[in-house]
């Protein structure tokens, strides 16, 4: 029993080890690493033991072994430090501030993809400008795709952009113009309050009445200001994880109706929930333009994401389309569209609900004893803070702890910014992410205690 142990926690030690080496950088991405017997003499394992840490590292998707080549270091982690959004962290900090969800084997399976797509077809095609919102054969697949989440369209009414934040830009350049005054939820995707700014757009926060937007302060808003929009997240609200009722829906509907609002629905994590009421696209689909894409379902690199709009309004946001990046890269589109029409899409989009479910119910359990708001599959979650706890302490104290979270600021239209963490579940393995909310919890009770 005891030798047993003995080998079990150096087995264990070697798997960590190398794990927290490949995270920190210091085994860089595409670093090939000891052959299976090399390992096994320099760390006195046994072969089939060493063959194991292996396959542990490549079920936490850090190392991907090829047959016949070796092992390597999987390019999987987001470098921090990115931009405005993706505040710079030490190397080894476990990012909780961002979701950029991958399952492990997704990187094969764009290795296979790419090796189908090098041997298949006219290559030569997507070396050149396509169509500004895709070819026709790949706007009918994003169509026959969003049959699934209840739309009813023709390709005629789709554009493919460069993921959904281009889209909702794209969008908003197209149909709004400075000044116009957009309702929003008091808390909203930060990406939306970027592309506001940079547009000039007023922002009117609306509060929350329950789990739903407060349908009767944005009557009021209208009854007395000229509102052009309301930006939406009906489906998997973020950051507050709601979905909201079909009654809740047709009022809003009703709303826009009366005022003449434009809808701009984003979708970007509607795939999480399981048969939601219909989109606001489907029941508005003269006012509604609905912005999705596959960053959330598949991976953030893709870039690859669409717009439902009206017939009518194609053509002004075709032109910004043009104006901005003339076509989504056709390799990305080719391959994108492969994966919604062989059912890939489907199929990650089913794993990635049990894949957050897993995640929230480790949090759940975690997290126990701290009140939370989140959906039961989504990749995020929103922790208000007692009272007394300030979020930047909280956020300094984990950020002291290698756990980077994100508060309610980047989130916040309204004046009053809430003392709250956003917390991202999906960017990280199960284990990690159990011991950085452990973090979060002690932090939290530390600070609390005081
Ligand atoms: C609600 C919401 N909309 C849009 C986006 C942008 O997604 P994409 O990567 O497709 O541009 C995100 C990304 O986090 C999001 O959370």
């Amino acid at each position: 029993m005891h030798t047993i142990g003995m080998a079990f926690s150096r087995y264990k030690s070697v798997v960590d080890a190398l794990a927290a080496d490949i995270r920190a950088g210091r085994l860089p991405s595409g670093a090939r690493l000891p052959t299976h017997r090399q390992l096994a003499a320099s760390e006195g394992l046994a072969l089939v033991t060493a063959t194991r840490v292996y396959a542990e590292l490549e079920a936490m998707g850090l190392v991907s072994g090829e047959r016949g080549r070796g092992t390597f270091v999987r390019d999987t982690a987001l470098p921090p430090g990115h931009g405005i959004d993706q505040p710079a962290a030490a190397p080894d900090t476990v990012d909780l501030s961002f979701n950029y969800p991958a399952l492990p084997g997704q990187a094969d399976m764009l290795r296979r993809a790419l090796r189908e797509l090098a041997s298949s077809g006219d290559l030569s095609a997507l070396l050149r400008y396509q169509p500004h919102r895709g070819r026709p054969h790949e706007r009918a697949t994003v169509a026959r795709h969003l049959k699934q989440r209840g739309l009813r369209i023709g390709a005629d009414q789709v554009l493919i952009v460069n993921g959904a934040q281009h889209g909702l830009a794209a969008t908003a350049m197209a149909l709004l113009k400075p000044g116009d005054v957009v309702a929003v939820d008091a808390l909203t995707y930060a990406g939306f309050k970027v592309l506001a700014r940079t547009l000039r757009l007023e922002l009117a926060p609306l509060p929350a009445a329950g789990h739903a937007t407060d349908l009767d302060a944005l009557a009021q808003l209208c009854a007395n200001r000229r509102v052009r929009a309301v930006y939406t997240i009906p489906t998997l609200h973020n950051p507050l994880g709601w979905v909201t009722p079909a009654d809740h829906r047709a009022r809003l509907v009703q709303i826009a109706r009366r005022h003449g609002l434009l809808i701009l629905e984003d979708a970007a994590y509607a795939f999480l929930a399981e048969r939601p009421p219909p989109p606001l696209a489907a029941l508005a689909p003269e006012t509604t333009v609905y912005v999705s894409g596959l960053s959330k379902s598949v991976a953030t690199g893709l870039r690859f994401g669409f717009i439902a709009a009206p017939t009518s309004w194609v053509p002004a946001i075709e032109r910004t389309i043009r104006a901005t990046t003339w076509n989504t890269p056709a390799v990305m589109t080719a391959i994108a569209c492969r994966w919604l029409d062989d059912g890939t899409v489907t199929r990650l989009e089913t794993q990635k609900r049990n894949d957050a479910r897993t995640r929230q119910s480790i949090a759940r359990d975690a997290l126990a004893g701290l009140p939370h708001i989140g959906h039961p599959a989504s990749y995020f979650l929103w922790l208000p803070l007692p009272e007394e706890v300030r979020a930047d302490q909280i956020t300094a104290a984990l950020l002291r702890e290698h756990v980077s979270v994100s508060t309610a600021e980047p989130f916040a239209t309204a004046a009053h910014v809430p003392h709250a963490l956003r917390l991202a579940l999906g960017s990280t393995d199960l284990d990690t992410l159990r011991r950085a909310l452990d973090k979060v919890k002690r932090v939290v009770d530390d600070y609390t205690d005081r």
